[in-house]
């Protein structure tokens, strides 16, 4: 990389900026890692403490106590729950298996999804979210695509970057399409916990009609543990789980996550409490970027927000830098496809964090 270029960096890469720019990483605040600013549940931290011990065994290697407090959390059967470390893994191991010839990928999304369908030898090709539809997905469309050559489609709702999600009717509509054209279809909903209409988006309920679909889920967000690498795949197709269960290591997660994770899904106050502290600076702040001339934000479902800037001649690393010096960290969006530098992604944190930013990037 020469002198003039600058980096661009993603959202959990705290120690290559705190480095870079000579800042204590401690001092940073994230708007880029989309992490639940509340912190860890308060049930989870105390279960962690009474049962530190629980390392000095192996853990189940069917996970049977998690996978029953999981089908509780999602009101799904057990035998459909898969367990792995962090839905990166779960990724990967499952497009492994489907091991695609092709992959339509619908996008800008989270770039793990071209990643492990390159390394498993498939060739990927983008469906574009329009920007000037507001990034949402037209179905229709997208279920035209579908040719019998297609044999995977990947959806992340809410989507990263763009904040856009996917009805269940149109969900329905693309895995009957998919099925008859024996698609498999990869659902990503690691951010659905924030949206307000978590219930009636979700694609769980689907898994029960149709087996042409996975859907992952992670706990690295809502959950506020990126660190404990705990994620989750739901699925009904008995081949598929059966190959991940061969494929997989024995254990994927350890024994601290397997046997008290389930606190954090019970732990009702906090879940209730980050809702409504996500789903009310959600409205507030887009409403206040919505208003000022520098800045076009895209409608937000869940906890981060993308934006374009309007402002000639400003860029979104002008941005990072300004934000970085005050010990901020946003993400520019243009390593994204269909995003260049005239666009970055903020997550939503506390209130007076989340006002110090608005200053910073509007002054
Ligand atoms: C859409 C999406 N899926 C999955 C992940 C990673 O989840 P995990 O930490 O469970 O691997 C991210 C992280 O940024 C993400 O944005």
């Amino acid at each position: 990389m020469s002198k003039e270029e600058k980096p661009v960096f993603h959202g959990s890469d705290v120690e290559k900026i705190a480095e870079k720019y000579g800042l204590n990483k401690e001092e940073i605040t994230s708007f880029s890692a989309n992490v639940n600013p509340l912190g860890i549940s308060p049930l989870l931290r105390e279960k962690f403490r009474e049962n530190i011990d629980c390392i000095q065994r192996y853990p189940d290697r069917e996970y049977r106590t998690l996978k029953l407090a999981l089908s509780e959390y999602l009101n799904c059967h057990t035998s459909n729950i898969m367990v792995g470390n962090g839905t990166t893994e779960l990724i990967s191991l499952f497009i492994g298996i489907a091991s695609p010839r092709r992959a339509i990928i619908v996008g800008p999304t989270y770039s793990e999804y071209e990643r492990s369908v390159n390394i498993a030898g498939g060739k990927t090709s983008y469906f574009p979210l329009r920007e000037e539809n507001g990034f949402s997905l037209d179905m229709d469309l997208l279920c035209e695509r579908i040719t019998s050559d297609t044999d995977l489609i990947i959806i992340c709702t809410p989507n990263n970057p763009t904040g856009t999600t996917v009805k269940r009717s149109d969900m329905r509509k693309l895995l009957d399409v998919a099925k008859e054209r024996s698609c498999y279809v990869m659902v990503d909903e690691t951010y659905i916990e924030f949206c307000d209409d978590e219930k009636e988006l979700t694609a769980i309920p689907l898994v029960e009609s149709h087996n042409n679909i996975v859907v992952l889920r992670s706990t690295s967000k809502f959950f506020a543990c990126p660190g404990l690498r705990l994620g989750y795949a739901i699925t009904a197709d008995d081949d598929t789980l059966s190959s991940a269960g061969r494929k997989k290591n024995p254990w994927m997660i350890h024994t601290l996550a397997a046997e008290n994770a389930m606190y954090m899904f019970s732990d009702t106050e906090y879940i209730k409490e980050t809702k409504e502290l996500i789903s009310t600076e959600r409205e507030r702040l887009y409403e206040k970027y919505k208003n000022t001339d520098r800045f076009l934000p895209f409608k937000p479902k869940a906890n981060f927000m993308l934006m374009k800037i309007k402002e000639d001649g400003l860029k979104s690393s002008d941005l990072f830098e300004k934000a970085i010096h005050e010990n901020m960290m946003i993400r520019d969006c243009q390593s994204f496809p269909f995003l260049d530098d005239s666009f970055i992604r903020i997550c939503f944190m506390k209130k007076e964090d989340n006002d110090r930013l608005f200053d910073c990037l509007t002054g």
